[in-house]
């Protein structure tokens, strides 16, 4: 059949920090999602073992492993999507903005090289601190003239599936609540009010509820006592993130996702990022929409993610621009 009457092009999917503690799992979930054709695995270390032992499972993409500074551009040639979950995790006592030192310079390396090697990729940033990473990776690619807000995102997905979880108890079944704002602590913002099955949720078990979405990362920092943060959710979560982005660029579906995302929500705020939801398509986000109606408690709640987030944007545009 000529290409022009056959299927799209599937796309290819490149992983950067795939050998870690998310970026294994998170592999071995893009490799079973049919949507992927070519599954590109990068890291400094370990990566073709990786490869080696995904590319068994009988599903129709391809893996390869690339490895050190040397393969990282030829690991982005073509994707389509990168992810990236490189850099280093928490251990107990410590916030996300202490990672900011280390992993600013790793993300800031591999922006350029997406910048210079797949500028038009939809890029998930999973590295954090998200609230400042995402920031580095847009100022690198507005340093080579290729920046597209559309098409770069902070995964907050884990937030949304805590969340979802965590209020189970309270409503009788996995429910979905719109988590918005930001990714660390009081810039989580779950909006408990949107969700019409926990109105009878007490004032207590509510305050209760939305710190443990807030500090759900702290729980598991803490429950691994210095082995690192949550891997195996975030893998599910980062999972369930790539998969949208990938049926978006099917263009045969609308897939929604709350994100960190560059949008006129957060101008609202006087950000220049802020985590709402967006409609997903071929070129990225789609629709960017409007918040869910807040409740006086949730209001103050965004006060401080606000404060908080402006710190936060602000040290990874200067990370970039002034390398401070
Ligand atoms: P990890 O240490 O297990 O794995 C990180 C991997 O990154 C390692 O394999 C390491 O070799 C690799 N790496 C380091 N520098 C690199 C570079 N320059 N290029 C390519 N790879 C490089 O850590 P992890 O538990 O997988 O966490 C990774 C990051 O994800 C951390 O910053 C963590 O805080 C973050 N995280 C984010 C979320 C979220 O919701 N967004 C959730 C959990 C963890
Ligand atoms: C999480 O929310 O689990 C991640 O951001 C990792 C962390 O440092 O808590």
């Amino acid at each position: 059949m000529p290409r022009w009457l056959g299927p799209a092009p599937q796309p290819k999917v490149a992983i950067l920090g795939a050998a870690g503690g998310i970026g294994q799992p998170l592999s071995l979930l893009v490799k079973i999602n049919p949507l992927v054709s070519q599954l590109s695995l990068y890291d400094l270390v370990n990566t073709p073992g990786v490869a080696a032992d995904l590319s068994h499972i009988m599903t129709d993409s391809e893996v390869k492993g690339f490895k050190g500074d040397a393969e990282l551009k030829p690991a982005l040639e073509g994707a389509q999507i990168v992810v990236i979950p490189a850099g280093v995790p928490r251990k107990p006592g410590m916030t996300r903005d202490d990672l900011f030192n280390i992993n600013a310079g790793i993300v800031k390396t591999l922006a350029t090289a997406i910048a210079t090697t797949c500028p038009k990729a939809l890029i998930a940033v999973i590295s954090n601190p998200v609230n400042s990473t995402v920031p580095i990776v847009a100022e690198v690619l507005k340093a080579h003239g290729v920046y597209d807000p559309r098409r770069l995102f902070g995964v907050t997905t884990l937030d949304l599936v805590r969340a979802a979880k965590f209020i189970s108890p309270h409503t009788g079944a996995i429910t979905a609540v719109p988590v918005i704002g930001g990714h660390s602590g009081a810039t989580i913002v779950p909006v408990v009010s949107a969700v019409s099955s926990a109105k009878g949720i007490s004032a207590a078990d509510r305050a209760a509820l939305i710190q443990r979405i807030q500090f759900g990362g702290d729980e598991v920092v803490k429950a691994k006592d210095g082995a690192g943060s949550a891997t195996l959710s975030m893998a599910y979560a980062g999972s369930l993130f790539v998969d949208s982005l990938l049926k978006g660029l099917t263009g045969k579906a609308t897939p929604k996702e709350y994100t960190f995302v560059n949008s006129e929500v957060a101008k609202e705020f006087g950000l220049e990022y802020f985590a709402s939801e967006v409609t997903l398509g071929p070129n990225g986000v789609e629709t960017y929409h409007a918040l869910p109606s807040l409740d006086a408690d949730e209001k103050k709640l965004l006060e401080v993610c606000v404060n908080d987030l402006k710190a936060n944007i602000a040290k990874g545009v200067d990370f970039v621009k002034n390398g401070s």
